[in-house]
């Protein structure tokens, strides 16, 4: 792992670390490794950049402000976002380009903005959810709050996406257990899988808190530490767990790598933050792939390689944390890790636009 980044770095974060919009005063979302990211991404006056995950726009904000004839591509599966990106158009003169829909559809959303392959010349990715979401009780992310049980980024755009309630309620006691093992690292799946079924049916957030906190002996729901010392409820790995499922996270995640390694140009960048294993592990392996493969569709079980396109080669050894100063600001920054890749091209391109 790298060294902490020294307090400056971190206060000048602090500083500028208000994502502000003109009908929200107060800040929505702080950006987390701002400094970090941008230092790394090697930005100019003409750089294009995308950013995947504008949220409330903290660190395409920063890339427009600092970088004058800079154009930013943002993407955000949540409606909310989306009007936030065209709030900020506006406010830098079309410099920036809204797009709202998710990884997975990140390629058509470039191609109707009319970008080819290579045109890119760094991006940001920074997955989760933004507070924004956590802190609305009504959209079902936190144990913080009582409210329905929700969880879905894309709102009711997609009305065929299931609720956490949908999974709760209507899957088997085995597959919940699965959910838990495989996105939460839940050691407890298996009581907990048994405690959901048992309580269903489940429609808000503090039904499940509750139906999580019957699985343990403990009279009080709060167990453990988080990575800075706070006692984490019972139910912590359960809601991320669900929430991963539902926004199929880890799958878009792998979506949205391998579609800016085909947009972004030779010694393009890329800034990834991660805030839980799963996507660190998948981070880290997709930036060691060095093949473009198709993978095998109900169609065609073969799996083929298209071509050898793009290689990443990492900046760092490690991961790059946040600091100290960092994390008393912003505690959602604590789990916080940035992987920084520069993609190389190679002679033998064969995937075209
Ligand atoms: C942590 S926030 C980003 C915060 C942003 N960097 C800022 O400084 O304000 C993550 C954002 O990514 C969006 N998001 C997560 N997964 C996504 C996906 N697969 N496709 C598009 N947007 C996604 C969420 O809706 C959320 O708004």
């Amino acid at each position: 792992m790298l060294r902490r980044k020294s307090l400056a770095i971190g206060l000048r974060a602090l500083h500028s670390a208000t994502s502000v919009s003109a009908k929200h005063p107060k800040p929505l979302h702080i950006p987390v490794l701002l400094e970090e990211v941008l230092e790394n991404l090697n930005l100019n006056d003409q750089s294009m950049v995308l950013d995947l995950t504008f949220g409330a726009g903290g660190h395409s904000e920063e890339v427009l402000k600092r970088y004058s004839k800079s154009h930013v591509f943002a993407l955000d599966r949540d409606e909310q976002a989306f009007s936030l990106a065209k709030e900020m158009s506006a406010k830098y003169s079309q410099r920036l380009t809204p797009m709202l829909g998710k990884f997975s559809e990140l390629h058509e959303l470039l191609q109707a903005a009319g970008l080819s392959y290579g045109e890119i010349n760094a991006a940001i990715i920074d997955p989760g959810c933004s507070s924004m979401q956590f802190d609305e009780p009504g959209r079902g992310f936190s144990l913080a709050y009582d409210g329905p049980l929700d969880m879905r980024m894309d709102g009711n755009r997609n009305t065929n996406q299931p609720t956490a309630a949908d999974v709760v309620n209507h899957l088997s006691e085995e597959e919940i257990d699965m959910i838990l093992l495989k996105y939460g690292d839940e050691r407890l799946s298996k009581k907990i899988a048994r405690s959901i079924v048992e309580n269903r049916p489940i429609h808000t957030t503090k039904a499940l808190a509750e139906a999580v906190g019957n699985a343990f002996s403990y009279r009080s729901h709060m167990i453990g530490t988080d990575a800075i010392g706070r006692r984490r409820h019972a139910a912590t790995k359960t809601f991320m767990a669900l929430r991963i499922f539902v926004n199929d996270e880890i799958n878009e995640l792998h979506s949205g790598i391998t579609t800016v390694g085909r947009y972004l140009s030779d010694k393009g960048r890329l800034a990834i933050i991660t805030f839980h294993p799963n996507e660190d592990r998948l981070v880290k392996q997709a930036l060691n792939v060095k093949d473009f493969v198709k993978l095998p569709t109900c169609e065609n079980s073969e799996t083929k390689t298209l071509g050898r396109n793009a290689i990443w080669t990492n900046l760092h050894k490690g991961v790059i944390l946040p600091c100290k100063a960092e994390i008393q600001n912003n505690t959602r920054a604590r789990s916080a890790k940035l992987r920084v890749a520069v993609k190389n091209m190679t002679t033998d391109a064969s995937v075209k636009s």
